[in-house]
């Protein structure tokens, strides 16, 4: 598109309106933008743009003056004229809409039709049963054991989602929707789901139908009162970037909810182009989908587009969206924060007055903007107020706390009576947001306890003093440590270190509220791994990070670690717990760890030289599932809808929880004495990759592994997984251990003694394989016998 060539008509009358017209008039690619009907805020005062008086549901008219104007880009903002299919009209006359077609725009105009998508495409949602109904609805409501929501299916201007507490207000809740009709027939239908409890989140994205390029997280306040009290509004303020949504809850967002619902749409046959607005609840499981909006929020709007930065131009993003190369562009934005703060008139979501005066003092900066939304120019002239939600203040500043105090100055340069505004806005992120302000100040005015660490320490000393070992004392509070190898016996020795987290078996931990066993799995990680190069470990350090220090919490970790360490032989000489609010979210931590060890020289496993084709390979058992696959096995066990609390279906005498905690196993003890023996060829430690791409990594590149699948017990739990999950085998081998820890490769003359020896040790050992000569462009590793895993 050459430079003002651009002529786009913007349906709608709302504050959103208000700030798309503000950012595209910025655009050098316009020539006019149309706004129909609009309102007083784009009836003067923005460049190139105009009213049109033409309503919003009148698409015959609309197609008429965009012909005759020469319109070149039609930009819908609410979602009624999108459900009634406003789309499909300008695509006859081939005018391109920056907006979903009819049949993409049900993901908000049916809340089933949404519901059901989600389902399909395992998009995570809400529990939930789409009823017609209504004496089924209310034999489903009653034999839930959780609190539902009540939705219409429908369009309900968003108050057609009933939050009842009791059984009770939900039948009435379902009578008031489908009986009385209360929001006629968007009730035709209903939508029971579970109640989330968790922080909301705004993502609103733009999609061509391929490429998906998402906005800053926003925060909305739905309730019309301070404190989240009173009745549900359209939006009464918002503020961007929130700060509960980290980069790893983004990407988890992106990755299991807005790509997927862009490709799930396209392969439905209904690709979704324009902006998706997918409203979340951050739950204790992970982000679920509240509902899908196919058009931009309000009042989200006007806080994400100031965060675009100045030579981002929304007209080049809408123009890419419609000509499906979205991929070409890039949406920068800045790193600053924004806050909107709606003034309604007073009474609404109730009755409210209209046609009253509305007066705004001069604003002297540009980084705080008036938006307009129920407002409009009388016959005298005079701005007055047309609509509930008659006006905003949004402001853009380096850190949020400003960018709220000044968006409240803007509220208090409108003059209108009875004025009503929440006084709180992003009062949840200002919570954290004004303690990290504090931080030159004091350290425990940023949640940072000195005390509280130095108390933790000396909680923790006993346990860490008992992992003293010849070479090393183990003493907290200096730093760093020392070890003596010569006093430890080495005389020629090199040092081999190996460094490794828990992985997301954290999250159990933390979900059943069982903190001292994953410091036993950080310490196995890291000394299975030295163990394999044939070194002893000698000294651990871990590191501890959290949001808020919690003694109990972090002691019982530490015990964990220590215990970790005894069983290994290491001495803990060290570690750093970091307490960084606002890194974590509330009561979550991780941990990383890092051993070292020493092997004299010429005794380094694998033996590369010596492994041949014909020895064999031994399996040592696990006790469980270790530290690796737990992002797929959380996601079968929720999928099931198991808690970890209950009892785990593949072992009646535990819970799940407690099942999948069960610590990896350490083989260090067991091993070093077969080593030392020089009976063993080669060791692999069976972690992420499983058997199938762990045991190549012990071999010289000529070499390649036989297993037999049959060979050993695959522990109750893995057969679980594999059969609930339905993995498919060779995904499984690569994932999960399935009951072996540790795999051996020895000669076959020395079988029958290092099994003896291994056994001796505690080891339950099996044969499971043998090395072959690697074939160019096969498999490294042959599994044998898949079918007898499950
Ligand atoms: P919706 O129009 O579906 O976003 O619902 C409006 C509001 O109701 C949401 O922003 C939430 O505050 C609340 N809500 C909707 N569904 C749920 C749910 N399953 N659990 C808890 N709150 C919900
Ligand atoms: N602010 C919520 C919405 O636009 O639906």
């Amino acid at each position: 598109m050459s430079s003002s060539s651009l002529r786009i008509l913007l349906v709608g009358n709302g504050g959103r309106e208000h700030a798309l017209a503000w950012k595209l008039s910025q655009s050098p690619l316009i020539d006019q933008i149309y706004v129909a009907p609009g309102n007083g805020g784009t009836a003067k005062g923005l460049k190139n743009v105009q009213n049109v008086p033409i309503d919003g549901g009148d698409f015959s008219s609309l197609v008429k003056f965009a012909v005759e104007k020469e319109v070149n880009l039609v930009v819908p903002g609410p979602e009624q004229p999108l459900v009634d299919g406003i789309e499909k009209h300008f695509r006859k006359v081939g005018i391109p809409c920056f907006g979903p077609s009819e049949a993409a725009a049900r993901m908000e105009g049916s809340k089933t039709f949404s519901k059901d998508f989600m389902k399909k495409h395992n998009i995570p949602t809400a529990e939930f049963e789409n009823f017609t109904s209504f004496e089924k609805a209310k034999a489903y409501v009653a034999s839930v054991g959780h609190d539902v929501v009540i939705k219409a299916s429908g369009l309900a201007a968003g108050k057609g989602v009933l939050l009842p507490t009791t059984k009770e207000e939900a039948y009435e809740a379902l009578k008031e929707i489908m009986e009385d009709r209360a929001f006629g027939d968007a009730g035709n239908e209903v939508v029971v789901e579970e109640l989330l409890e968790g922080d909301e989140l705004s993502i609103l994205a733009f999609s061509d139908g391929y490429t998906v390029v998402d906005l800053p997280p926003a925060q909305d306040h739905k309730r019309a009162l301070d404190g989240d009290q009173g009745p549900n509004t359209g939006g009464m303020g918002t503020y961007a970037p929130a700060p509960i949504a980290t980069p790893a809850v983004i990407e988890e967002i992106r990755n299991t909810i807005i790509k997927p619902t862009i490709a799930g749409m396209r392969k439905d046959g209904f690709p979704f182009v324009g902006l998706l607005f997918t409203g979340i609840m951050l739950t204790a499981k992970g982000p679920k989908v509240l509902e899908y909006n196919v058009r931009f929020g309000d009042p989200e709007t006007q806080s994400v587009l100031l965060l675009l930065s100045k030579d981002t131009d929304l007209a080049e993003v809408f123009l890419a969206s419609v000509e499906h190369r979205l991929d070409a562009i890039t949406l920068k934005t800045t790193s600053q924060f924004a806050a909107t703060v709606v003034v309604s008139a007073g009474g609404y979501p109730g009755k409210y007055n209209k046609g009253d005066k509305i007066e705004i003092d001069p604003i002297e900066t540009d980084d705080t903007v008036i938006f307009h939304a129920g407002t409009a120019i009388n016959a005298a002239g005079d701005l007055v107020s047309s609509g509930g939600r008659v006006i905003a203040a949004s402001a853009v500043a380096d850190t949020l706390e400003e960018a709220v105090k000044k968006a409240y100055v803007g509220v208090d340069k409108i003059h209108l009576k009875d004025k009503h505004y929440r006084r709180d806005i992003a009062y949840r992120a200002l919570g954290e947001a004004s303690k990290k302000q504090a931080i030159e100040f004091t350290y425990a005015d940023a949640g940072v306890s000195i005390d509280n660490g130095n108390s933790f320490v000396e909680r923790i000393k006993p346990r860490v003093k008992a992992t003293a070992r010849v070479g090393a004392d183990a003493e907290l509070g200096g730093f760093g440590g020392l070890f003596d190898l010569k006093a430890a016996g080495y005389r020629d020795a090199l040092i081999v270190a190996a460094t490794d987290g828990i992985g997301t078996k954290v999250k159990i931990a933390q979900q059943t509220g069982i903190n001292d066993t994953v410091g036993i799995d950080l310490v196995a990680m890291n000394v299975n791994d030295l163990v394999v190069q044939g070194a002893e470990p000698l000294m651990f350090l871990d590191y501890y990070a959290c949001s808020k220090l919690d003694l109990d919490v972090a002691a019982d970790f530490v015990t964990g670690v220590a215990e970790g360490c005894l069983r290994s032989g290491s001495a803990l000489i060290g570690g750093e717990t970091a307490e960084m609010p606002g890194i974590y979210h509330d009561g979550e931590y991780d941990a990383g760890g890092t051993a070292i060890g020493a092997v004299e020289r010429g005794q380094t496993l694998p033996k590369l030289d010596a492994l041949a084709e014909g020895d064999v390979l031994l399996g040592l058992a696990s006790d469980g599932v270790h530290s690796n696959g737990f992002s797929l096995v959380r996601k079968i066990v929720s999928h099931v809808g198991l808690s970890y609390d209950d009892t785990a279906p593949w072992d009646g005498t535990t819970t799940v929880g407690k099942s999948l905690l069960t610590p990896t196993r350490i083989y260090v003890k067991s091993l070093l004495p077969v080593i030392k023996q020089d009976l063993i060829l080669g060791l692999a430690h069976i972690t992420g990759g499983g058997l199938v791409e762990n045991t190549p990594r012990m071999l010289p590149d000529h070499l390649g592994a036989k297993i037999d699948a049959s060979a050993w017990p695959v522990l109750p739990v893995f057969k679980w997984l594999g059969k609930t999950g339905n993995i498919p085998k060779h995904e499984v081998l690569k994932t999960l251990n399935l009951g072996i820890g540790m795999v051996v490769a020895v000669r076959p003359e020395n079988v029958a003694k290092v099994t003896q020896l291994l056994t001796d040790n505690g080891e339950a050992v099996y044969r499971i394989g043998e090395l072959v000569n690697a074939v160019a462009g096969e498999p490294r590793t042959k599994v044998i016998n898949e079918d007898s895993l499950y």
